[in-house]
């Protein structure tokens, strides 16, 4: 069977046609329209169209998206960043492209990939975070990838690291999303420059570039800016502590970190640990996970919902 898995990103949609190894055999990618969900579903529908053009048998397309997805994998009930709210994408999506189509949480999809095809191959319980826009989480469990009783479980971004924190999209406060993400490494990069000392060279490049964004700062990060490192490490200490807490409701054997930061690998890596550590309830008397770098990084996604939309043909058929 020809499984078809897309990944909706904030700058970019991802497809690809993925085979039963994880391997893709063709793939595509065009810039996420900006603000409008009917533009989006248009792409997403094209993209589609054209993966599935010549396919001989039949097609089922995994689609991957940044919110809480109910347990039947049909519906986005929330999306933080997206203006989807209760937003019946599958069966949009299949009364256009007639093909099956399943919906699931982007960071799931991505998990799901690691597991089966990367970091996480050889461990049955892995936690992966995914450090982009916002903090995107999978659980797997016992080798299963768990969705929790409405499907809508291991949004672990909005575990509260913070209480009266600051406000997050999903409407609460003080979430990791809020400590733990691109966008709060942005935040923190310019606290570090306005600060002056070692936010030297941020408020310069800033000013020569108008305002910082991930690529200026992930490229100070990769020189060592000590101001940049000094916002990854706070950045790092955050996910560390949230770790601490994950592990003593999953004490995983394994937790992946992946999305765009983690190109920064062990300097992200380092401060994680650290933290963890520091926070790790009984700390001492059990084993302790380890902490990686996702291996499919910018293909993850795609794969991933690929995948689970062959599980899920393969559960009904
Ligand atoms: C959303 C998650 C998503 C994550 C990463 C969060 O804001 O709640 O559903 O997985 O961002 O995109
Ligand atoms: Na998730
Ligand atoms: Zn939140």
């Amino acid at each position: 069977m020809h499984a078809i898995g897309i990944d909706i990103g904030g700058t970019k949609i991802a497809g690809a046609v993925v085979d039963e190894a994880g391997g893709i055999v063709r793939s595509e990618r065009v810039p996420t329209p900006a603000g409008d969900s009917q533009l989006l579903e248009d792409a997403v529908v094209e993209m589609i169209r054209t993966l599935s053009d010549g396919a001989a048998d039949d097609v089922v397309v995994g689609v991957a998206a940044a919110g809480f997805i109910d347990a039947a994998q049909s519906t986005v009930y929330y999306a933080p960043n997206i203006d989807w709210r209760n937003e019946p994408f599958r069966a949009k999506l299949e009364a256009r492209v007639g093909a099956t189509v399943v919906v699931d949480n982007d960071a799931n999809a991505a998990g799901w990939a690691e597991f089966r095809f990367g970091a996480g191959r050889m461990v049955s319980d892995m936690v992966m975070l995914t450090i982009g826009t916002g903090v995107g989480g999978a659980i797997v469990a016992g080798d299963r990838l768990f969705r929790g009783g409405f499907g809508a479980g291991a949004e672990l971004g909005h575990l509260r690291v913070v209480p009266g924190g600051l406000p997050c999209g999903c409407g609460q406060r003080g979430c990791i999303e809020m400590y733990g993400s691109g966008r709060a490494l942005l935040r923190m990069a310019n606290e570090i420059a306005d600060a002056g000392g070692i936010g030297l060279q941020l408020a310069r490049a800033r000013e020569t570039s108008g305002a910082l964004d991930g690529g200026i700062v992930g490229k100070m990060i990769e020189a060592e800016d000590p101001g940049a490192i000094a916002a990854l490490r706070q950045l790092g200490h955050w996910l560390g502590e949230a770790s601490a807490s994950i592990s003593a409701v999953l004490d995983p054997q394994r937790f992946v970190f992946g999305g765009g930061v983690a190109a920064a690998g062990e300097l992200l890596l380092g401060p994680i640990r650290e933290a963890y550590l520091e926070h790790l309830p009984a700390r001492g008397y059990h084993p302790e996970p380890d902490f990686v770098i996702a291996e499919l990084v910018n293909d993850a996604g795609v794969v991933g919902a690929a995948d689970l939309a062959r599980v899920w043909a393969a559960e009904h058929a």
